[in-house]
C-alpha cells in the first residue's frame, strides 16, 4: 500500500540506527525538499584555484540544476556567477572550461566580461541600463586553495572549520597543490546513496579488494588500534602530535559549516595509496617522510579529501536530478611536481579510479533495491556509525524546511 504519510511524520518515524525508509529517496517532495534545504545551503568542493591561474581562465561546474561559471577576472580575483543570461536565460558558457576575455551568449549574443558585468547588448532601449544586467553572483569562498560554491547568498560560515582544520591543512600544504587529473563517475541512483556508500567501510572488505588490502578502514574499531602503532613511531616527522580516527569534530557550532578531520594508517609497507604502496609522487608540503597515515577531511555534506603524503584524492557527490549523481575526483600533487618526471597519471588515478568504478556498481545495485516494493530499512552495523550521523543531520536539516514544521 502507498506510504501517504505527511513528511514531517515520516521524519518522526524513522528509525535511529536504521538505513533510510524508501520514501526518502523515491519521492519526488522529499527530492525537491533536499535541494532547497540541503544542496542548494551547503558550501560544495569545485576545484582548486590553480586550475584558473591565469585571469580569464574559467570553468563550469554544474549542481542539480544549477551550474555555475567560476572565473578568474582580470583583477585576478576568482569569482562565481550564475551561468544563466538576464537578458531570457540562456546558459552563457557551453564549454566546460578555459580561457577568455568575454562570455557571449549564445542565444542573442549579450555579451558579458570576466567581472560578469553585461558590456554588450545590441538593440535596447535608450534608458537600458547594461549595469543593471550583470551575471548574478554565486557565492564563493577558497580554503587554503580549495574553492567552494554555494548556491545561496547567506551560506554557513567556514570560519571553523577554517580555523580547525589550519594544522593538519598546512601539513599538506594544500594552497600550494595543483590538479593532476579530475574525472567524472556518472551513477545511476539517488544521490544520498552515493554518499552513504563514501561515508562507510563495511562495505570494503568484499567490495574493494585493493583498498582494503593497504587501507585499515576496513578493520573493526578495536583492530585499527593495533596496526596504527607503524604510523605513531614516525608521527613527529609529519608534524603530529596525535592522531584521532573519530570523525568527532563533526558538529559544528551552529551557523557553521560542519567538518571534520581524521588520520589513520595504511598497513605497514604501505607509503601511499598506490598499486604497490610506493610512493606515486613527491612528498607534500613540509613532510619529511612518508609515514604511512592517510588523513580524511570532510567539509560540509558532499565534499570529502583523503590526503595521502604524496598526493590528495577530492571527491564529491553530487545530485543530476532525483535518480542519478555524479562523483567528481580530483588528484591533486604538490605544484612544482612535473608529469613524467616527478608523477605518472595512470599510477596516481590507478586506485580511486577502480575503487570508484566498483562503488559505483554497489550503489547502483543498492538503489535497484531501494527501489524494491520488498524494500525494508535496515539496521547499521558498527563500521556504518558514520552513514548513520550524516543520515541524521539530513533529517535535521529536512525537519526546518518551514513545509515541514508548519
Ligand atoms: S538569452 Fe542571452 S542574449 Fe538572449
Ligand atoms: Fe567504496
Amino acid at each position: 500500500m502507498e506510504d501517504k504519510r505527511p513528511i514531517r511524520e515520516l521524519i518522526a518515524c524513522q528509525k535511529s540506527g536504521w538505513s533510510l525508509e524508501q520514501r526518502f529517496y523515491t519521492d519526488p517532495e522529499i527530492y525537491k525538499l533536499e535541494i532547497d534545504q540541503i544542496v542548494m545551503r551547503n558550501w560544495i568542493f569545485a576545484g582548486h584555484e590553480s586550475e584558473l591561474a591565469e585571469p580569464g581562465d574559467f570553468k563550469v561546474f554544474r549542481v542539480a540544476s544549477e551550474s555555475a561559471i567560476i572565473v578568474r577576472g582580470q583583477d585576478n580575483k576568482i569569482r562565481a556567477f550564475a551561468n544563466v543570461c538576464r537578458h531570457r536565460g540562456s546558459l552563457v558558457c557551453l564549454e566546460d572550461s578555459g580561457n577568455t576575455r568575454k562570455f557571449e551568449c549564445p542565444y542573442h549574443a549579450w555579451v558579458y566580461d570576466t567581472e560578469g558585468q553585461l558590456v554588450g547588448a545590441r538593440d535596447m532601449a535608450e534608458d537600458f541600463r547594461k549595469e543593471d544586467h550583470g551575471l548574478l553572483h554565486v557565492s564563493i569562498e577558497s580554503v587554503n586553495g580549495l574553492i567552494f560554491v554555494c548556491f545561496c547568498d547567506d551560506p554557513p560560515s567556514l570560519d571553523s572549520a577554517k580555523r580547525d582544520l589550519a594544522e593538519p591543512m598546512a601539513m599538506f600544504d594544500f594552497q600550494n597543490l595543483k590538479v593532476a587529473a579530475t574525472r567524472t563517475y556518472p551513477i545511476a541512483a539517488n544521490w544520498k546513496l552515493a554518499v552513504e556508500n563514501y561515508q562507510e567501510c563495511y562495505h570494503c572488505a568484499p567490495a574493494h579488494a585493493e583498498y582494503a588490502k593497504m587501507h585499515t578502514l576496513m578493520l573493526d574499531k578495536k583492530k585499527i588500534d593495533r596496526v596504527q602503532n607503524h604510523m605513531l613511531e614516525k608521527m613527529p616527522a609529519c608534524g603530529l602530535k596525535k592522531y584521532h580516527y573519530d570523525f568527532t569534530d563533526t558538529e559544528a557550532p551552529k551557523g557553521q559549516q560542519g567538518y571534520a578531520y581524521s588520520r589513520t594508517a595504511m598497513f605497514e609497507g604501505y607509503k601511499s595509496g598506490s598499486r604497490d604502496g610506493e610512493p606515486v609522487a613527491p612528498l607534500l608540503g613540509n613532510l619529511t617522510d612518508y609515514d604511512g597515515g592517510a588523513s580524511d577531511f570532510t567539509f560540509g555534506p558532499v565534499s570529502f579529501f583523503l590526503a595521502y603524503s604524496d598526493h590528495v584524492v577530492g571527491y564529491v557527490f553530487t545530485p543530476v536530478d532525483q535518480l542519478n549523481c555524479k562523483c567528481e575526483i580530483y588528484w591533486m600533487v604538490r605544484s612544482d611536481a612535473v608529469e613524467g618526471k616527478d608523477y605518472d597519471k595512470d599510477n596516481l588515478v590507478w586506485l580511486w579510479d577502480i575503487t570508484t568504478h566498483a562503488d559505483e556498481k554497489i550503489i547502483v545495485n543498492n538503489w535497484a533495491g531501494v527501489k524494491s516494493r520488498y524494500y525494508r530499512p535496515g539496521p547499521f552495523s558498527g563500521m556504518e556509525r558514520l552513514e548513520n550521523r550524516w543520515i541524521s543531520w539530513i533529517l535535521q536539516e529536512l525537519r526546518r524546511a518551514p513545509s515541514v514544521t508548519s
